[in-house]
């Protein structure tokens, strides 16, 4: 009997093999349990030599079981270490991570081209009072203008009191808020995002701006000039770049001139600085006394300019996009497309 399960337990291939065999021997109907249970009807010198014997046997079983079972957990354990193995030497793979969004790439681009320059930055509500985005700029109520902005209006509950607001429709409240808040002289821009009901190829209903002002006692357009090709200078990365001032109508600066900038496209490709094209990428002059005064700033003893230039348009003329609105959707195969994403 001994040499049997000996044996049994020896040649079992996996642990159900061996579930078997401690079933076949000390399991309820197993043979050694049997055996134990017919004790009952032996004489007492019989019962005590053969139940020591089984005892035994039914213990030594037991032990071998339990050794055969480590056995072949320590077996199991060792073919999984042959095959499942990490090559820590190879190399990681790469992970997907997020960038930084053209448009806050080029915001923060600008801000470090002017700020070498001697602009801090300045911000304003893209909530504002009506009198801040239109009457301080020196548009009244019936002027033009306030149509020709396609305003957002915020709703009016009944009864509520407080001043008209819009959404900002350009960044240039933010230069009266800056007036106000530091005087003069000054230096700003005012980076920002601005709200026009406007949709199609090259307009979206938000877009952004980026504000110019520069108050002293002796600011002259020649500085504007000056001030503006060094961004494009820089902003470009294009060792020269020519600009063209075309006279032009704003409520709040007076000489007032659109700027283009010379460029070529040639085949598709956009080129900056060259080229017989030119492309409008800001308005600008020199700032009217009523928006000095609305800004407390004396127009008797200070002048400066101010401009106002698009920078997703910017950012579509650096990065040759031709299309403004996929500025916005978010779709990762175009900001892979043009680099903007990994
Ligand atoms: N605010 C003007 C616009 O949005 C741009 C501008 C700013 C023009 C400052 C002159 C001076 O079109």
């Amino acid at each position: 009997l001994r040499g049997k399960y000996i044996e049994a337990i020896a040649s079992a291939a996996d642990e159900a093999a061996l579930e078997e065999v401690r079933l076949a021997a000390l399991g309820k109907k197993g043979e050694i349990s049997l055996k134990m249970r017919e004790l009952g009807q032996m004489s007492p010198e019989e019962r005590q030599t053969t139940g020591a014997a089984l005892n035994r046997l039914r213990d030594e079983i037991d032990a071998s079981l339990r050794a055969r079972k480590q056995g072949l957990a320590d077996a199991a354990l060792d073919a999984r270490l042959k095959t499942e193995w990490l090559d820590v030497t190879l190399p990681g793979r790469p992970r997907r991570m997020g960038t930084i969004h053209p448009v806050s790439q080029v915001m923060a681009e600008l801000t470090a081209i002017f700020a070498d320059m001697g602009f801090a930055v300045a911000e304003g509500p893209q909530v504002e009072s009506d009198w801040f985005n239109f009457d301080a700029l020196n548009i009244p109520p019936e002027h033009p203008a306030r149509q020709e902005h396609d305003t957002f209006f915020m709703a009016r509950a009944e009864g509520d009191d407080r001043p008209p607001h819009v959404l900002r429709t350009h960044t240039s409240p933010v230069q009266i808020r800056a007036m106000q808040a530091q005087g003069a002289p000054i230096r700003v821009i005012a980076p920002g995002r601005v709200y026009r009901m406007d949709m199609d190829q090259t307009h979206t209903p938000m877009f952004h701006q980026v504000e110019g002002l520069a108050i002293d006692r002796d600011i002259s357009m020649a500085n504007l000039k000056w001030v503006l090709e060094e961004f494009c200078r820089a902003f470009f990365e294009v060792p020269s770049v020519e600009l063209r001032f075309r006279a032009s109508h704003f409520p709040f600066t007076e000489p007032s001139a659109e700027v283009d900038i010379r460029c070529s496209w040639e085949g598709g490709q956009l080129k900056i600085g060259e080229g017989d094209g030119w492309l409008e990428i800001l308005g600008s002059g020199m700032v009217h006394p009523k928006v000095l005064a609305a800004g407390g700033v004396n127009p008797d003893e200070w002048q400066g300019f101010a401009f106002g230039m698009g920078i997703d348009r910017i950012a579509m003329l650096k990065y040759g996009i031709p299309d403004l609105r996929a500025f916005f959707e978010s779709d990762l195969r175009w900001l892979r497309h043009y680099g903007f994403a990994a």
